[in-house]
């Protein structure tokens, strides 16, 4: 590959960045009803407006391109395109991705596009969601209207962000809708028919002959077992099968692992949902290239006493929670001294990015690989002037992406890295305090955007990487 072909580019979400939450036909998605109604939404902020990007798209892949950058990710709000999830498509909403699409082009910039970023709609949401089987037709079904309308000009995608993470989050944590608590049994259910919708969705591109490339994003979660851990063989196999294996295999070698389905059935987790046919599907579903979303990993040791039990922390420093996890007879994430935490709670640990680059090359072998997310949430003040000097996502990027470039020394293949964010925008439950942007928002002055000082940070390194 040559440099000039190495994508380098920042990342945003559809629910997280568009706004106009119920304008020009959009239907109703599961965060809206969320973020309006729920109790659970503790920092009661809403995407209904969020940074406005449905409005300022010009200005911002303008200045995407104006910060050295050759690529977009984004993702496609399902209710915009179907507002019922199934059936009736919404002309307008598709008018409003081909002008973004048409932008990205029209300044060389690739889109690399996501189909679904955790907002499903509501109308689906209401039938059971990713619990209920019928998600992967209605998934298929999505995916064919967007490879028709789009994928003439979009020759990247990506069938679903972070199936693991969504499915935790909503499951176990319970902190995302439906808002299910230590449910295991819907939490692999969940990410099974995430597996297979993503896999129906590559088969349906197949079927299109559109001459571009489909993958899936997973969060790494590069699992290590702290020192004087009891059974270390045991409970990094467990934490592998929770965290990683399924959705892998799965998208990578088109199967389910080996020892998962004995492993559930050992633990009383329920299974009968799947199927013989299956097999058929996933086999057929094979992604062309795995996206990597990198930020931390999992850093665990022996539980065998006590319950089972979760923390998250969604109100940062104004709160005393912590991250992380126990489960009975497993396992329980801790907490290694040597390592800083952001103040959610987030272990900061730029080497588990060659850990996990490493580790996938010598399961998968060499799978073409992008880091579709790396970035750094925190508190933020501009200085007189109006900008942001964020010196500490800076040296924290830097220390990942130095990792990503020991990696490709080694040969690993990564075609591409995604900061995330392209601007500040909504953080899930967290609301608009944690911010990411490569770009301040001012959310008090009509969305107004002023380039960080990581912006130039950013672009100085893609041109230092292009000589
Ligand atoms: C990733 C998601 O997990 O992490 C993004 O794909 C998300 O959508 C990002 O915003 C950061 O997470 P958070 O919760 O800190 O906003």
């Amino acid at each position: 590959m040559q440099k000039s072909e190495f994508l380098w580019g920042s990342a945003t979400a559809s629910y997280q960045c568009e706004g106009a939450w119920n304008l020009d036909g959009k239907g109703v998605g599961e965060w809206d009803v969320f973020s309006h109604e729920s109790p659970l939404n503790i920092n009661g902020a809403t995407g209904d407006v969020s940074c406005d990007f449905y409005h300022h798209y010009q200005e911002d892949i303008q200045m995407l391109k104006a910060g050295g950058q050759n690529s977009y990710r984004f993702s496609l709000s399902w209710c915009r395109i179907l507002p019922e999830g199934r059936g009736r498509v919404n002309e307008e909403g598709i008018a409003f991705y081909n002008r973004v699409i048409d932008c990205c082009l029209e300044n060389g910039v690739v889109p690399n596009v996501t189909l679904f970023h955790y907002d499903l709609p509501q109308a689906l949401a209401a039938q059971s969601g990713w619990a209920n089987r019928e998600i992967v037709e209605a998934f298929a079904e999505y995916a064919e209207v967007c490879f028709k309308a789009f994928g003439d000009r979009v020759k990247l995608w990506v069938t679903i962000n972070e199936p693991k993470y969504y499915a935790y989050c909503s499951n176990i944590v319970g902190n995302y809708p439906p808002n299910h608590k230590l449910d295991f049994d819907r939490y692999f259910k969940t990410l099974y028919h995430e597996a297979l919708a993503s896999a129906k969705a590559v088969a349906v591109y197949r079927k299109l002959h559109q001459d571009g490339r489909i993958g899936i994003v997973h969060d790494s979660s590069n699992v290590e077992v702290a020192p004087q851990t009891k059974h270390p063989q045991r409970i990094r196999m467990i934490a592998d099968l929770f965290y990683n294996k399924l959705i892998l295999d799965c998208a990578i070698k088109g199967e389910l692992p080996g020892a998962l389905l004995p492993w559930l059935n050992e633990n009383g987790i329920d299974t009968s949902y799947v199927r013989f046919e299956d097999s058929l599907t996933l086999a057929e579903g094979k992604v062309d290239f795995l996206g990597l979303n990198v930020y931390n990993r999992f850093y665990i040791t022996d539980y065998s006493e006590g319950e089972t039990e979760v923390f998250h922390n969604n109100r940062g420093a104004g709160s005393a929670a912590k991250e992380g996890i126990r489960i009975k007879n497993w396992y329980e994430t801790t907490i290694d001294p040597s390592t800083k935490r952001n103040l959610w709670g987030r272990e900061i640990y730029p080497r588990c990015m060659l850990n996990t680059l490493r580790e996938i090359r010598e399961r998968y072998g060499d799978i073409d690989i992008y880091i579709t997310e790396n970035g750094h949430g925190c508190y933020e003040t501009p200085d007189e002037n109006g900008v942001v000097q964020d010196d500490e996502r800076i040296e924290m990027m830097q220390g990942y992406i130095d990792y990503m470039f020991r990696a490709m020394e080694e040969g690993c293949p990564v075609r591409g890295y995604y900061a995330w964010s392209t601007m500040d925008l909504y953080s899930w439950v967290n609301g608009y305090e944690k911010r990411y942007g490569l770009v301040r928002v001012d959310f008090e002055d009509n969305c107004r955007r002023i380039p960080k000082k990581s912006y130039g940070w950013y672009k100085q390194l893609i041109e230092d990487f292009q000589k």
